[in-house]
């Protein structure tokens, strides 16, 4: 709880900070960078480069702050960030350094208003939510029975073309320790280095069912786009990660993990390669529940960019009542004689009817493709209680920011 005194400074100031939010954050990362460039490893540059993660951290101290006595709201976002921070190892010493330079860019930023009576209520505040995650934190880490930041290699044992841009991989651990268990939906963080003390680090949902001893992954590589390069970890991963080679992991973190185990019907909707959670969560309903009702939607560009379709065969297979539905941007006629199959973009109105208030819907995809489908599942009367998000990137929790 935020003393009295500093409350009132909280509340006066978040809109000021929100309208300034690029500058705040873009001097709070460009001071802490050179400060401390170890931190760059532990950042995901590529996001930094875009502007993405400019709205993601320091935007979300300001929102979590103006919420931090509401304790309902910010719980499931606060599980989210959790789960990302343990799998990429943040340790409670670097809270002191967030806090420090978040402070100063404030401070630079405001000029004059920042009075120390401001400075001193944000301190306050960031103090307080820092302590709420870092408690979290150590329980996850001890729950993972690893110290902060504590990986594990990982021999790449098989590697597999699942679409033109989409190869998977199938990691052993190396080591006698008992096998990672995990639940579908969840992901591993990766520590690609490059040598010369630069590293980085990428999660990647686990693309197949918990099974004795290994786990598989699935990456797409990001082309270069007219003005942006290609994607750093993914093209690594696919021009140099062959069979036998090893990887560096975190233990499985994430807390979307859409309920496999009961009878209840069920609907997966993804595009592009936010496919994977998906297919993890279908092998294992394929496993312990084959007779439940399943919609599985999925929207690609033609089927040369549909990844895991052996999956979906096999799964197809023994599950009497899955309902598999593609939508392909560009449809060749061969594709279309399956009735399966469906040209342009995905259509909610399309899919077999489920019960709109009681079944659990779980997406995975690009930006627009969730806004839109986000959208449309509304309309469609599915309330907010049973939609189910992952976001392949950092996660704009609109619902607190707004
Ligand atoms: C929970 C979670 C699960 C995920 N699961 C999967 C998965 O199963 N499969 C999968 O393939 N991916 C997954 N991802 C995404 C993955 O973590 C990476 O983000 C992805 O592989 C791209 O990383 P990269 O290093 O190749 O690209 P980056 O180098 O990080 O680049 C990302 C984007 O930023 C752009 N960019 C980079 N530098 C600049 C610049 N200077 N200016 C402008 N733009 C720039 C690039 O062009 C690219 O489009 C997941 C992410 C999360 C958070
Ligand atoms: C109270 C303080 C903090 C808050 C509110 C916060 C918030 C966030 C949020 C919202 C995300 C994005 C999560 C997602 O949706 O994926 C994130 C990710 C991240 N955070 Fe924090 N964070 C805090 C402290 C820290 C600290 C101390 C560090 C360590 C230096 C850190 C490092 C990271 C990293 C590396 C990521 C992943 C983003 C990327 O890959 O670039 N955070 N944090």
């Amino acid at each position: 709880m935020v003393s009295p005194a500093a409350r009132p400074y909280i509340d006066a100031s978040v809109p000021v900070l929100r309208e300034h939010g690029v500058t705040i954050t873009t001097t709070f990362y460009r001071t802490m960078f050179a400060a401390h460039p170890e931190l760059c490893n532990l950042f995901n540059m590529g996001n930094q480069a875009s502007g993405v993660q400019q709205q993601s951290l320091a935007a979300a101290v300001f929102a979590y702050a103006a919420n931090i006595d509401n304790a309902a709201a910010l719980a499931p976002v606060i599980e989210r960030i959790v789960h990302k921070h343990v799998s990429i190892g943040i340790k409670p010493s670097h809270y002191p350094i967030v806090g420090h330079y978040l402070l100063g860019a404030i401070a630079q930023t405001l000029g004059d208003a920042a009075t120390p009576a401001l400075l001193a209520a944000w301190d306050e505040a960031y103090t307080e939510l820092a302590d709420l995650f870092i408690a979290a934190e150590q329980a996850m880490y001890g729950r993972a029975g690893i110290t902060p930041g504590q990986l594990r290699a990982m021999r790449v044992i098989q590697v597999e073309r699942q679409s033109a841009d989409v190869n998977s991989y199938t990691l052993q651990a190396m080591d006698a320790l008992p096998a990672f268990t995990f639940k579908p939906g969840q992901y591993i963080s990766v520590t690609v280095d490059f040598g010369n003390g630069r590293s980085q680090i990428r999660q990647y949902s686990l693309s197949d069912a918990p099974n004795a001893g290994s786990l598989r992954i699935s990456v797409k590589r990001e082309a270069a786009g007219d003005e942006t390069p290609q994607g750093e970890v993914s093209n690594w991963l696919h021009q140099h990660v062959t069979a036998g080679s090893s990887l560096q992991v975190s233990p499985p973190m994430g807390e979307f993990t859409p309920d496999t185990e009961s009878a209840d019907p069920i609907v997966l909707l993804s595009a592009g390669v936010g496919i994977t959670p998906m297919i993890a969560a279908l092998n294992r309903i394929a496993q312990v529940q084959p007779e439940r009702r399943t919609i599985f939607a999925h929207a690609a560009m033609d089927e040369q960019h549909h990844s895991h379709l052996a999956d979906l065969r096999a799964a197809a297979a023994v599950m009497p009542n899955l309902h598999i539905l593609n939508f392909y941007q560009s449809a060749s006629a061969n594709a279309l004689q399956d009735k399966n199959n469906q040209a342009g973009l995905m259509d909610v109105a399309k899919l077999p009817a489920w019960s709109r208030t009681e079944t659990k819907v779980h997406l995975c995809g690009p930006t627009g493709f969730m806004k839109a489908q986000w959208r449309a599942l509304l309309d469609a009367g599915v309330p907010v209680s049973c939609l189910y998000r992952e976001v392949f990137g950092p996660d704009l929790l609109d619902s607190l920011a707004a």
